[in-house]
């Protein structure tokens, strides 16, 4: 893992830079096993009609708990596959996706990562997004920027929205939202160069803050899909906000994360 001090120069303070490499080193182990086991058989677990979760969900999160628990001891995690553990108020903790993008997993479809975030009373301070396939390590740390593996990151700089590739996500419970997912699209997809649906928020967010999108927005997600892509988008210069222009929260369900200059032509078409 001699990955984690090259990214260490990012954080002047002792604590941060504490945070960033345990959420570095917990986001690598968890994506090594992820690699390992993509193109061997899964074992299928549905969570509702169309939400899977799959041995490897649930394998990475045991890796990254103990790798966090070790590293800093105390800190409570709320992660997505522990369900006693969602209900956490504590000032400080962690926030974990072992794997999002898990439908792409078990379709054998590449694209999917891991995302811890450190969170200080409902601020992310630290974040890491792992993409093991293409060993792709996004990070940030508040006020320090964003990197892609050793590079500074930033969000595009068009003003445009008809130059503009922007992301979204059809929420899990479909049936509710269908009327507001069709009538975004509807209002946007005219207007902008194209549309994605990739199928991994956290890593559409870290698109975001790497340039490959512009834009990004979706509705009922999780405090685990957004908390590290948020940081990475605001450390990388872009705008993060709820869908009615309010500043975002990972506990909010809507979120809309922009280069900036598009924020709020994107905001008068979805809201
Ligand atoms: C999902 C993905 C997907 C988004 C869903 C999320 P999961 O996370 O991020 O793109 O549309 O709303 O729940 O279940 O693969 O971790
Ligand atoms: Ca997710
Ligand atoms: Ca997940």
């Amino acid at each position: 893992m001699d990955r984690i001090p090259n990214s260490l120069s990012l954080c002047t303070e002792n604590e941060h830079r504490t945070w960033l490499a345990a959420a570095c080193r917990a986001a690598l182990a968890a994506g090594d096993l992820i690699r390992e086991r993509y193109e061997q058989p899964h074992t299928i677990t549905m969570k509702g009609a169309i939400d899977l979760v799959t041995e490897t969900d649930v394998a990475a999160e045991a890796i990254i708990t103990a790798s966090l628990t070790a590293d800093t001891p105390g800190i409570p995690i709320m992660a997505e596959e522990t369900k006693a553990s969602h209900a956490t108020a504590a000032e400080r903790l962690w926030i974990v996706d072992p794997l999002d993008g898990t439908t792409n997993f078990a379709h054998g479809f590449p694209f999917f990562a891991v995302s811890i975030a450190l969170l200080d009373r409902g601020r992310p301070m630290a974040g890491a997004i792992y993409v093991p396939l293409r060993d792709e390590l996004f990070y940030a740390v508040r006020g320090c920027g964003a990197r892609l593996n050793d590079r500074t990151i930033s969000v595009t700089g068009t003003n445009r929205l008809i130059e503009a590739l922007v992301g979204t996500g059809f929420p899990y419970q479909i049936e509710a939202t269908l009327p507001t997912v069709i009538r975004q699209l509807k209002t946007l997809l005219p207007l902008v160069r194209d549309i994605r649906r990739a199928g991994a928020a956290a890593l559409d967010l870290a698109y975001v803050a790497c340039g490959r999108l512009d834009g990004f927005y979706e509705m009922n997600l999780q405090p685990w899909d957004t908390a590290a892509g948020w940081l990475l988008v605001e450390e990388a210069g872009g705008t993060v906000s709820t869908f009615s222009g309010t500043p975002f929260s990972p506990f909010a369900s809507d979120i809309l994360a922009s280069n900036g200059g598009l924020h709020h032509q994107l905001l008068e078409r979805i809201r």
